[in-house]
């Protein structure tokens, strides 16, 4: 599987990129089936974030399942992620997957952000993409992903936390008329860049929204000095200790 010059330059340009199909409806079909399955693990490394809704994550959950690694969304992404990221599938630096659950009618938004601002990389300016892909097809009303095209050409802006287990949102607003909502069938999926803009609604459809998230990483640049992200140490002690269940 291979994308277009015309998609890759769209994704250079504007910091994301949607494709109706990554992956058959066979797969999808079987998948589906062992996402529920992960979804109910209780061996799983899981957070939930509350407020308005749910936000279910499981955190690398090829860990348990490594089944996972060998899905053809999986080896689809990581194609396409490699092609995008300019380097061959040898020199990638790593990977992070998680499941990122919305119940119908009752899942929670997820606050505009940069996945970069998530990482506590302070020395690094990364060089890495997320493939989202969904198993249920995604509308605005149900969390389909939105972005700020273009907003990846600056650096990780200012993020907040709010203690109680909260995800991190943009210290700032998003001009509402700047966003690009991109619906998808089942089986497609999109790409963002780790410092594009990035915003899902709260769930309000009818229909449960099951996603699978891959980073991957190339070989993160080193910044002349690091960047302070005094954000992350309350996220990242709430979030250990509620998935831990303490
Ligand atoms: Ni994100």
């Amino acid at each position: 599987m291979q994308l277009a010059p015309a998609e890759v330059e769209f994704f250079h340009a504007n910091g994301y990129l949607a494709i109706p199909r990554i992956t058959s409806d066979e797969e999808i079909a079987r998948f589906s089936e062992l996402y529920d399955r992960i979804l109910a693990d209780p061996r799983a490394f899981a957070v939930k974030f509350h407020g308005g809704g749910t936000l279910h994550q499981v955190m690398s959950p090829d860990l348990l399942y490594p089944e996972l690694r060998e899905t053809g969304c999986f080896r689809n992404g990581r194609a396409l992620a490699c092609q995008l990221l300019g380097i061959e599938e040898s020199e990638l630096d790593g990977f992070f997957t998680h499941m990122i659950y919305k119940p119908a009618g009752a899942g929670r938004d997820t606050p505009w952000h940069q996945d970069e601002a998530y990482w506590d990389n302070a020395a690094f300016l990364a060089h890495s993409l997320s493939v989202w892909m969904p198993l249920d097809p995604v509308t605005v009303e149900s969390g389909c992903m939105q972005f700020v095209p273009g907003s990846h050409k600056g650096d990780v802006l200012p993020h907040r936390y709010q203690p109680g287990v909260q995800p991190l949102s943009l210290d700032g607003a998003v001009e509402p008329a700047s966003a690009v909502a991109c619906p998808l069938p089942a089986g497609g999926a999109t790409f963002h860049h780790c410092r594009t803009l990035h915003y899902t609604g709260p769930n309000t459809s009818g229909v449960e929204r099951r996603a699978w998230s891959l980073a991957f990483h190339a070989k993160p640049a080193r910044r002349a000095a690091p960047v302070e992200r005094p954000w992350l140490a309350g996220f990242l002690a709430d979030t250990t200790k509620a998935a831990l269940g303490s």
